[in-house]
This record gives structure tokens, sequence and C-alpha cells, in this order.
């Protein structure tokens, strides 16, 4: 057993998630979820009879804290895995850090893909399992002429761009691509407004990020937009932007992830009970939130064979591994560190919750460099079979 933790008693593992700045809505659940793992597995006589003792720091929703943070964590407070990180600016200064420190980073966030770090295991879904099938919903229902806005930053920028690839594919057209600062207020979306005014997309995809989102709904309806014609879809609006919605500005917008809140299967539902209970009735639950809360299961498990939570020592039995997450059955492609995940579609009702409206009830293999680049072939890894989209040919 390494020497440092069994001195201290305790598995430390660092947690970097803000709890303040413009995305900390989103990363407050991922917090949390952690903590509800972390809790849940002590409560069970922790890993090998030793408790996870988190090291928690508010990175502020700023690159240079979290990398600040990072160097603390895997410096002076010695620990060898952390479990963080929303945008992918954020991921981006951290991981270097954890490289050089031979560290290992569970990143539990959606994200643009093209990357893959040894360092780094992607719980998040990567394009292939919610920008495709995104796509193909959209243009199945709504047409193929698309608007894109986003928040100024990586994840957006790149985003957008498979986005486009996905588009053309199927013979559509972005009629524009904006970008607004960060922490966008109200005024920072006329532009957009004016525009979609006047190209009048069948869709507008979102890649607007954080607080600002909520902002970016309530001038879509302000200017009276109708979503049932013509929608917001967007990866980044999950459970925790829609709860800094009026119910009448989220109704009508679409969104795609591996967990929703209303998910009814029963794994999902005792984790949304679970969350709740401890959380407040009203605590949003993204599929952010259930990525950090599985990720940790994982590490645990992975940590549990190993007798160890030193990297190379966790890495090779992370690929063995397999647990029941809230989505369904999740577990770590050995090639590539991102994990096998459950995509779905769902839209907002009139009450702002997510209405499931395309579950195909598939497991999809990561491919986080968009290898199959195709929107008819998001390949199974077999688990499940996946269903024609309604009103596919
Ligand atoms: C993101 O920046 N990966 C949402």
């Amino acid at each position: 057993m390494d020497d440092v933790l069994q001195a201290a008693r305790a598995w430390r593992v660092g947690v970097l998630f803000s709890q303040t700045g413009a995305t900390a809505s989103v990363e407050r659940t991922q917090l949390q979820a952690t903590l509800l793992a972390i809790d849940e597995i002590n409560a069970a006589g922790g890993v090998l009879d030793m408790p996870i003792e988190p090291v928690i720091y508010d990175p502020a929703s700023d690159p240079k804290h979290f990398r600040s943070h990072a160097e603390r964590l895997l410096g002076l407070d010695k620990v060898r895995l952390i479990f963080g990180c929303y945008m992918s600016s954020t991921r981006k200064a951290v991981l270097p850090v954890v490289e050089s420190h031979r560290a290992l980073l569970f990143y539990p966030t959606l994200y643009e893909g093209f990357e893959y770090s040894r360092n780094c295991i992607y719980t998040g879904a990567a394009p292939n399992q919610n920008s495709v099938q995104l796509a193909r919903y959209l243009f199945e229902h709504y047409g193929n002429r698309f608007l894109l806005i986003g928040s100024n930053y990586v994840y957006p920028y790149e985003s957008n761009r498979v986005m486009t690839d996905l588009v053309r594919q199927a013979g559509g057209k972005i009629v524009n691509e904006l970008y607004v600062p960060l922490s966008a207020r109200e005024e920072h979306f006329a532009r957009a407004i004016k525009e979609i005014g006047k190209t009048q997309p069948d869709v507008i995809f979102s890649t607007v990020v954080g607080r600002s989102t909520a902002a970016f709904y309530r001038a879509y309806r302000a200017a009276g937009f109708d979503p049932v014609r013509q929608p917001i879809a967007s990866l980044t609006t999950s459970e925790a932007e829609v709860a800094e919605m009026t119910a009448e500005d989220a109704e009508g917008h679409i969104t795609a992830a591996p967990f929703f809140e209303t998910l009814g299967t029963a794994a999902a539902r005792r984790f949304t009970a679970a969350y709740k209970a401890r959380y407040g009735a009203d605590a949003p639950v993204p599929a952010a939130a259930e990525a950090a809360y599985f990720q940790v299961h994982l590490a645990a498990a992975a940590i549990a064979r190993a007798g160890s939570a030193e990297p190379e020592r966790i890495l090779p039995e992370l690929a063995e591994i397999e647990v029941a997450a809230p989505q369904g059955r999740v577990r770590i492609d050995r090639d590539n560190n991102h994990a096998y995940l459950w995509p779905r579609v769902a839209r907002l009702d009139a009450r702002g919750k997510f209405q499931i409206v395309w579950n195909p009830g598939v497991r999809v293999r990561p491919d986080p460099y968009s290898v199959v680049q195709s929107l008819g072939d998001w390949s199974s890894d077999g688990i499940g079979v996946p269903s024609a989209l309604p009103g596919a040919a």
C-alpha cells in the first residue's frame, strides 16, 4: 500500500469544481454529486477499510485558478487523483500539471472530443455520444439550416466545428456562427436575436455555457420566437442552467445527454432521490452530476482492485471494471480512456422539466476522434440495438 496514504489512513483525493463564477451552478452539482458518492463509499466502510478524504478547492470558473489549485493538490496536498473540471478551458489548464506529476484527472463533463491524455479519464459524452444523436433528431424534426451561437472559448469553437460537419453531411447550411463573452448578459445577445430574425434558421445550436444561458433563453422568448417550430438545441443547457430560467423561457427547447433527472429507471430514480434527499427537493440533477457521481464509484472500485491509488496501478484496473451508473452500465475504453455511455434526447416541457423524446436504449462506444463521422453509424457496443428515429425511414 502507498506509504503516504497508509500514513494518512485515508485515500486523499483532490476535488476541483467551481462554487463561484460563470459555471458555478452546474459545477456545484458536480461537487455535490462527488461528495455524495464519497459519503456512500465511506458509509459502506471505505475502500479497503480506509475512507476517501476529499481535499476541496473553489477554482472560481477560472482556468488560472484551476491550474494553481491543481499544482497545490499534487504538490503540497500530495494527492494522486483529482476529480474535477467543467469547461474545457479549465481541463486544458489542469492537464499539463496532472501529466507532469504522472497523476490522474477524472473529468465528468461532455466536451468537444479530439483529445487523449493517458492521465485523464473522460466520463462525460464525446461528440459521437451526443452531437450526432442530437443532430439526427433535429434534422428529422426541425430541418437542417442551423445558426450557431456559443460562449467565447475552446469548447464552443470545436463543438460548432463538429456540428458544422454534421449539418453539411445532411446537405444543410450554417446560416451564421456567433460568439458572446463567457459572462454575457441579455444585451450581448441582441446581435444574435437580430440574426435569427433575419436568417430564420430551423434550429439555433447553442454552445453558450453557465449563467449566460438563462439570459439567452429569456432574450429569445422576449423576441417572440417559437421553440415549437424553431428550438434552441444545446448540449450545455442542463437541469442546472434551466433552474436559473422561468419555465416559460425553457419550454420547447432541446438537449441530448446520457442522463436526465426525469429518467425513470430504478438506478436513475435511486440516484436522483439520494441527491435530492441530501441537497433539497428542488436541487437540479444534470448529466454532469451523474458522471461526477459514477466516476467516483469507478475510481473506488479500481483502487480496491489495485490496493493503491497510484495512477499506474489503477489505470489497468479501470479498463476491467463496469459499474451500474444511474444512466445504465458504464465502463472505460482501454484504448482512449473515455466512457461507454447511453445517449438520449429530451425536450423541455411547460414545467421546465426534460421529457425524454428519444431513448434508443443502446450504449455507445466512445469515439473521441470521430473516426466514424457518420450520422447513420454511431454504432453501439452490442448492448441493445439502435432503434430508428421516430419518423426515420
Ligand atoms: C465544456 O466546456 N466541455 C462544456
